[in-house]
């Protein structure tokens, strides 16, 4: 059964590709390589013993859409992870966001249409609900405006799938991601960050590795228990995991909506300072950090009711936030050697 994998060199692309390789499917990756490596390929050999297809291409470039769905007409299902995610890059470039992230998924879903039978499914973000006012965070929590233009993608994007599955063969599933972490335990395969890492465990390790003087905490005067934000941080592994699952009901179909969507997260919320800790307690090493003020468009919580994921998908986090951090740990310490 072969399965298109877009932005499968990437970090979240690449665990899921291990996955799909381990449950026997045979993947094809697209990636135009603009935030991964070809390199990326050796670990998920590493790991699964096959190197998947792979097929550098742009999908912003419809032709090649076009092509490679011609050359690939066996394809049954595809997992859309391509895309732009820096919340801050897309602020300042707003139509690089929408032509990354919409107009290549716009392409996709032409051939999909044209298809007797397709099965999506697209890599969403919690960012979609805002700053929900009830926590747990439950799929019917209303969304909100979106307060950037990555953000707005990921809302768009749910718009449009879920219109185009209306008036054709496609039946999707957007999966909302809390804030993905760590890597493989094998670290074969991990997180590669460009430049400064914006987001906090990334900036954790190498900061515990030495690339960074300290982390800046982002604020210690929200309303939570020692001040600090709330996420729900899930392992990349167990992430991976829900998108083979959320495959299978697809192709074997089980979906009861022709768009189902599901939060993908612990159900457990957080703080930065508790990161922090857990950091320090897997590495054995002292974090510097000091307290700054609040980032510019950081909410104070978020975390997911999972309810619907665990009774409905059949999915359930396994990892603690000390495993994923020790993951996340391991990895540094081997791309840095
Ligand atoms: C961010 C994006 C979100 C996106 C996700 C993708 C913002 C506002 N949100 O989520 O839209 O879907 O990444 O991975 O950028 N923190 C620090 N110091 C740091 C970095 C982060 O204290 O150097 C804090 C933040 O304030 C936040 C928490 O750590 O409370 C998590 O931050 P981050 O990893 O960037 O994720 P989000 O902001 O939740």
């Amino acid at each position: 059964m072969k399965v298109l994998v877009t932005g499968g060199l990437g970090f979240i692309g690449s665990h899921t590709v291990v996955e799909l390789q381990n449950e026997g499917f045979d993947v094809v990756i697209v990636d135009n390589l603009s935030n991964s490596s070809e390199e990326v390929l050796k670990g998920i050999v590493a790991i699964t013993g096959k190197l998947p297809i792979f097929e550098k291409l742009d999908l912003r470039d419809k032709k090649s859409v076009q092509d490679f769905f011609q050359k690939h007409n066996d394809v049954k299902g595809v997992i859309h992870f391509a895309a732009s995610k820096a919340v801050g890059e897309s602020v300042e470039n707003p139509l690089l966001y929408y032509e990354n992230n919409i107009a290549a998924l716009v392409y996709i879903l032409q051939e999909l249409e044209k298809k007797e039978e397709a099965n999506f499914i697209f890599s969403s973000s919690c960012t979609v609900y805002g700053q929900a006012e009830v926590m747990p965070i439950t799929e019917n929590a209303p969304v909100q405006t979106a307060m950037s233009p990555y953000g707005n993608t990921k809302q768009i994007g749910e718009e449009i799938i879920t219109e185009v599955t209306r008036v054709s063969n496609i039946n999707a599933i957007l999966l909302r991601y809390f804030n993905p972490i760590g890597s493989h335990p094998s670290a074969e395969i991990g997180e590669l960050p460009l430049g400064v890492p914006q987001n906090l465990v990334p900036f954790i390790t190498q900061t515990g590795f030495g690339l960074r003087k300290e982390l800046s905490v982002f604020g210690d005067d929200y309303p939570t228990p020692d001040g600090t934000a709330i996420r729900d941080y899930i392992h990349v592994v167990d992430l991976a995991k829900a998108h083979v699952i959320a495959l299978q009901r697809l192709l074997n179909k089980k979906n009861v909506e022709k768009v189902e969507t599901f939060n993908l997260g612990t159900g457990k919320g957080s703080s930065v300072l508790e990161v922090i800790k857990s950091f320090e307690k897997v590495s054995g090493k002292k974090l510097p950090y000091k307290i700054c003020p609040r980032r510019e468009g950081d909410i104070t919580e978020a975390y997911a009711n999972t309810d619907k994921a665990n009774n409905v998908l059949g999915w359930k986090a396994k990892s603690t936030l000390d495993e994923a951090m020790a993951s996340a740990w391991k990895w540094e310490q081997k791309i840095r050697s």
